[in-house]
Parts: C-alpha cells; structure tokens; sequence
C-alpha cells in the first residue's frame, strides 16, 4: 500500500511573483499547492506605498488563472521615506499583512531599501503599536564582512538592536540560513523565522564543487553543511517559530547562467514534493503540517486553511525542468534526488 499524508493547505510565507509575463508563468505554480502568500514587494520600481499594493494586487487576482483559489497577502517595501500613516491606513484597510525591510544593496532591487536605520524609526514604532509584523531580509551590506558571515553579523549589529529599540514590534526574520539566525529566533518568544526549501537541501558545496551551478545561487547564500543540519532540525522540529517561506524567486535563465548571474532558486513548482522528501528523511511526515501550513497562520494571527491537500509517496514525480515565460525559460530548482511524493 502506498503511503499517504492528508495536511490542510498550505501557504507560502515568502513569495516573488514578478510582474508582467513572469507573473503569469509563475502564478500558477503556487497557486496549485499553496492558498495565500506573502508577497514580496522587490519589483522595479519597488511597491512602496498603499496604491502601489492595491495596484500590484489588482493585477496578480486578473492574472490569476480560472478555477484557481488563491490569496495574496500584500506587503510594503520599507524606505526610509515610508509614511507610517499610510502603512496605517494600509494595514487598518486590510490590504496589507506585513511590511519588508531590505537593507540598501543587499540583494535583488534593494537600493531603495534603508540604509539609516534611524530614518525609518517613525514607521517601526507604529507598526509596533498597531501590531503589523516586519520581515526581514537580515544581511549586513558592508563591503568588509564576508557574504559567508553577513547574516551572522547583521543579527548583532542591526537586528537586536533594532528590536530592542522598538519594544513589541513583531519580527520575522526570513529564509534562515544559519544555526546563529535558528539560535537567536528560538530565544525570543515574538519572533518568527522562515525557512526555504532550497536552504534545507543544498549547502555551499552544491553551489560550487565539480563547477559553478548558477541556479542554486540565492541570498542569502547557502552556508556550510552544520548550518543546513540546524536549518532541517529546526524545520522538522514542530516548533512554532518556524514556518515555510519559499523564497521561490524566478529569473530568466539568461539573467541566471550569465557572467552576474541573479539569486535565486525557483521553487515554487516542487516544493512540496521536496518538503515531504525531507521531512520523511528526517522521519518527520507528522510534522510537516505544523511547517508548512500551521505555524506561519499563527505567527500572524489568521486561520489555518479549511481545505486540504494529500501527498502520496510513488513512482518519482515528472516534474518539469523549466517552465515557459513569453519572455523566456525559467530553471525549476533540481533537489539531486528522485521526488517520490505526489500532491493533490
Ligand atoms: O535569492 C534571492 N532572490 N534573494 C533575495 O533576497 C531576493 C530574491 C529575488 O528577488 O530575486
Ligand atoms: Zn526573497
């Protein structure tokens, strides 16, 4: 008999959708598993004001496809010219569920990102009075600190000051990627932490031994191998502070294997196969529930989803290599193992 697992839908706390006909290649593919997702603001000029969030909304539910049920949870891109009362009136409205803080230049459109933490005082304390969570990309931008050790060091030096700071403001620190950011969430009792499912296959040898393999460069960068164990017992432990956040970001193949190739892994088509994968490896099936549809709900005080999907473990899954955009293909992520788990 075929082994099989029935857990409520999931939903993806950290998502890049694009615009235009990346939009519409990739919006299909979370939608088919997932129910809602955060939606990240990063897009060229970047979603930085409630207008900017409604009109991006409007144009992801038109280009939803028919027959697909899913929900966008919108976010705001932190400048250092924010206006607190319209992420107020935005989030009071119900528009939008978080607001994401890029530091300048750390990653993929982040140059209108802060870079005086100062200037953005003003929107931090009111999202902590009105309880509206920041997600984090925490990774210092210093031309100094090695790409290995940024995360690390941003913790100390920008993220728990910034906490202690702002007294009851929500945090979510995104796609985790090393025991120090696994440490530091699991010891504060407000906090939330993401982790993506590439972060839990790959470490930095994938990225680089027997050649370079541009399509599992991300940022932030996988680590060594210690910190993917952390990461995976973290994730398969069931504990409330961590939650599934793909981080599933397309790129044209061409932006990809190029001499300044773009980070990001797109994940988005197979990610749940990959998940139960890792969690049967890690002898967790019962806890990837709590992962990927329970704990994230909670973190920011909405329902879990009514409705449910089933994984069934079988013959490997043929899932496609790359998906179709009009502007080109996109490379979906290869874990390096045969998918044996079904969705449906
Ligand atoms: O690998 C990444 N890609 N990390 C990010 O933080 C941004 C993302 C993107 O937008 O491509
Ligand atoms: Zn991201």
């Amino acid at each position: 008999m075929s082994k099989s697992l029935t857990i409520r839908r999931p939903d993806d706390w950290h998502l890049h959708l694009r615009d235009g006909a990346m939009l519409r290649a990739v919006l299909p593919e979370s939608a088919r598993h997932f129910a809602r997702a955060i939606i990240m603001p990063n897009l060229v000029p970047p979603v930085v004001t409630a207008d900017d969030a409604t009109a991006y909304r409007d144009r992801i539910m038109s280009t939803l496809p028919d027959g697909m049920d899913f929900e966008p949870l919108m976010t705001l891109y932190l400048t250092e010219a924010t206006d607190p009362a319209d992420v107020a009136a935005a989030h009071a409205s119900g528009l939008i569920t978080a607001v994401k803080l890029y530091p300048a230049g750390a990653t993929t459109n982040s140059a209108s990102g802060v870079k005086n933490f100062d200037n953005v005082r003003g929107t931090l304390e009111k999202m902590a009075e009105i309880g509206l969570p920041l997600c984090v990309h925490g990774e210092v931008t210093d031309a100094e600190v090695d790409i290995f050790d940024r995360e690390a060091v941003f913790i100390e030096r920008v993220l728990d000051p910034i906490r202690r700071a702002t007294p009851g403001l929500r945090v979510v620190m995104e796609h985790i990627t090393t025991k120090n950011g696994i440490d530091y969430v699991k010891s504060q009792s407000d906090m939330g932490g993401t982790i993506t499912t590439h972060h839990l296959v790959i470490n930095r040898n994938d990225i680089l031994v027997g050649g370079i393999k541009p399509h599992y460069y991300c940022l932030p960068v996988a680590k060594r191998e210690e910190h993917r164990l952390a990461l995976r017992a973290a994730a398969t432990s069931g504990d409330a502070h961590f939650f599934l956040g793909t981080d599933s970001a397309p790129h044209l193949d061409e932006l990809k294997e190029h001499p300044c190739g773009c980070a990001g892994c797109f994940t988005a088509t197979n990610t749940m196969s990959i998940l139960a994968e890792v969690f049967e490896q890690e002898q967790a099936l019962d806890r990837l529930e709590a992962f990927a549809s329970l704990n994230g709900p909670a973190f920011y005080g909405l329902p879990a989803n009514d409705d449910k999907i089933t994984l069934t473990r079988g013959d490997p899954v043929n899932y496609p290599t790359k998906i179709d955009t009009a502007d080109g293909p996109v490379t979906v992520f290869d874990p390096g193992y045969p998918l044996h788990w079904h969705v449906a």
